[in-house]
């Protein structure tokens, strides 16, 4: 078991010795877990020259993460609740799993998955509400070395077919439906139509959980409830490499279409289990709640497998924080006592607007730490959260991380690093980060801003992008050779204090959620009435950041006016699904470009602000009386 740090000075005692000496250091965290068979090598890494990124962490070592996280811990704790799973109706009765029953259905439906010819390195897209059996799929993959690919339940037909064709699924596991607040979601709708055009997938298992009508698609779908009958639970886990693949997770960057981020085995497990106890102080008995979604990595990795392989009890939430009404976090806390809560600052935000009440009517002394995640939290919000929820006595850990990194890299430890409000503090250890100029060029010292780079590998890395290596390397190692290039900037304060100040590149965090501008470009322009759109992003007071689309379309009739902002909206829906709708529709007769014709975005976001009182050099424009036009018919208030 990993041994947590107690203080300040342990903390700086530890960050010295993996900063100088990073393979003794993980080495002896790895020796805490269970291996196959022990690695030859602990590292192994090139960021740059042939074939990077090539990173191998525990070379040669054998493992099955679900290894760890049952066999390992069956012991002791058989008994104990793995997952408290809590419905989105709070009149339908919640579900308890100890880990021995947890067990047992993995293993069951990881034969049931071997039942129908799913083996090692087999892709699974994971197509499925927040239920229990997410759990247990994503966890029976792992258990047969099946490489499982979550989306997302909220993205749409188009959006899973491009995850499911990019990875060449074999299988989709689904339900017939699935419940977000008052909504029904259609999600084996959603995927029939997704499969016209998905010809790799054989089967789709698919789980009962809303009883609406559907369409089975004989010898191609299958009832969860089917194909575990008779199956027995007898199973043993894989052997895996260290570095075999263990999950994809796609996400968005600043060009084409998202990228299928891969993790692998041992160093994923070693990394992502070794923050949570740090930062969050997790202590035996304690009960840990973090209301992210699994279709997301936050919930890959802190509902899931760090909190399981930790052997804690991890409460899943299949709704909404405000649905039945805007009370329902905190009736949650206090129903199952909950100890550490974690969370993203647009949850914050949105509770914020709702009133204290909501609030101060429930009982949240069982609270100890609070945590967020996803995006910059803006001091009002961290105020509210350290005053109210946590009676100013829970720490706050700000903890800054990606999908790419696998687990939490700056943060405070929580009692431990003292905290200061929308600072994510100081890097765990093993973390190496540095700020750079433009020219690559590091910037020592503090009270010092740049982009946020990552000097050193650290074992949950991502290892590549799926199918598409050399698309890895451009993405996160070409810009500043030799450096993992996060995509974020960040100040380093006087005291050595990390600020993260957002994205650096075309990616606009919409509550919490990475979406990419041209993603988005390329949905608006489908409508066959748009010729070109740009996308940015522009501040939002609940969701961080908002999405505002410029917009050129053909001629218009009147009525086709009056309906064209609903009409790309909806095609947004259709080609990614509702979280990447633009907030704001401007329809413009042109678009600042320069003569080369790019679009200077600059200027664009600038106007999403609200304030063009600045807007640097115009006269490279191809048309300077483009941007005056775009001021006058601007959706926001601008100051000129
Ligand atoms: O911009 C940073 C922001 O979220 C991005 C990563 O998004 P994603 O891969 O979807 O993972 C989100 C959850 C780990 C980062 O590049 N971000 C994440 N955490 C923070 C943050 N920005 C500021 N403060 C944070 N604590």
């Amino acid at each position: 078991m990993i041994n947590k740090i107690n203080s300040l000075a342990e903390y700086l005692q530890k960050y010295q010795e993996s900063v100088a000496n990073p393979e003794n250091f993980w080495e002896g965290i790895a020796e805490t877990h269970f291996w196959r068979k022990k690695w030859d090598q602990v590292l192994d890494w090139n960021f740059d020259g042939p074939g990077a990124p090539d990173v191998k962490w525990f070379v040669n070592g054998k493992l099955n993460i679900t290894e760890n996280i049952f066999e390992r811990n069956m012991h002791m704790r058989k008994d104990q609740v793995a997952i408290i799973w809590e419905p989105n109706d709070p009149k339908e009765k919640e579900v308890r799993l100890t880990y021995g029953e947890l067990f047992e259905k993995v293993k069951q439906f990881a034969n049931a998955l071997k039942k129908i010819g799913i083996k090692k390195g087999d892709r699974v897209a994971i197509y499925l509400p927040m239920v229990p059996e997410l759990a247990i799929a994503m966890l029976a993959c792992a258990r047969i070395g099946a490489i499982h690919s979550i989306v997302f339940a909220g993205f749409s037909a188009t959006a899973l077919a491009d995850r499911i064709n990019d990875a060449t699924c074999n299988l989709v596991i689904t339900s017939d439906g699935g419940y977000r607040g008052t909504k029904t979601i259609p999600l084996k709708k959603i995927v029939d139509d997704a499969l016209e055009n998905c010809p790799s997938v054989q089967n789709t298992i698919v789980l009962n959980r809303t009883g609406e009508d559907i369409t089975m698609v004989e010898g191609r779908d299958i009832w969860w409830h089917d194909l575990i009958k008779d199956v027995d639970c007898d199973n043993v886990a894989e052997v895996m490499d260290a570095e075999d693949m263990l999950f994809i997770l796609y996400t968005s960057g600043s060009t084409g279409k998202p990228k299928g981020v891969v993790h692998t085995t041992g160093g994923y497990m070693i990394y992502s289990e070794y923050t949570f106890k740090n930062v969050f102080q997790y202590s035996d008995g304690d009960i840990w709640w973090c209301t992210a979604d699994i279709g997301w990595v936050t919930g890959h990795s802190y509902i899931v497998y760090v909190p399981l392989l930790s052997g804690a009890t991890s409460v899943m939430f299949e709704g909404v924080p405000t649905w039945p009404d805007a009370g329902r976090f905190w009736e949650i806390v206090d129903k199952y006592k909950i100890n550490q809560f974690y969370t993203a600052p647009t949850a914050i935000r949105a509770l914020v607007a709702q009133g204290d009440e909501w609030v101060t009517k429930h009982d949240l002394s069982s609270l100890k730490v609070l945590g967020t995640v996803g995006e910059p939290i803006n001091e009002e919000a961290w105020r509210w959260y350290h005053d109210l929820v946590g009676k100013g006595r829970c720490p706050i850990v700000d903890t800054w991380w990606q999908t790419e990194t696998g687990g939490i890299m700056i943060s405070p430890l929580a009692g431990i690093t003292p905290t200061k409000p929308s600072l994510a503090t100081l890097p765990l250890p093993g973390v190496q980060p540095m700020l750079v100029d433009h020219e690559g060029k590091e910037l020592k010292g503090n009270g010092v801003e740049g982009i946020l780079c990552i000097k050193h590998p650290w074992p949950g890395m991502l290892r590549t992008t799926y199918g598409d290596h050399e698309r890895c390397y451009q993405t996160y190692f070409a810009n500043y050779p030799g450096y993992y290039f996060t995509g974020d900037g960040a100040k380093r304060d006087e005291e050595g204090y990390y600020r993260i100040i957002g994205r650096v590149d075309d990616v606009i965090n919409v509550s919490g959620h990475r979406i990419g501008t041209a993603e988005v470009e390329d949905a608006i322009n489908q409508h066959p009435k748009v010729n070109e759109s740009a996308v940015v992003g522009y501040p939002h007071p609940i969701k961080g950041a908002g999405i505002y689309a410029y917009v050129i379309c053909e001629p218009l009739s009147d009525n086709e006016l009056a309906n064209i902002e609903a009409e790309i909206r909806s095609t947004v829906t259709k080609f990614i699904g509702p979280i990447a709708k633009p907030d704001q529709i401007q329809i413009v007769s042109g678009l600042p470009k320069t003569r080369s014709g790019k679009i200077m975005r600059r200027i664009l976001r600038k106007i999403g602000e609200g304030d063009a009182s600045n807007l640097g050099d115009t006269s490279t424009l191809l048309d300077p009386g483009v941007v005056d036009e775009i001021i006058d018919g601007a959706k926001v208030e601008v100051k000129r």
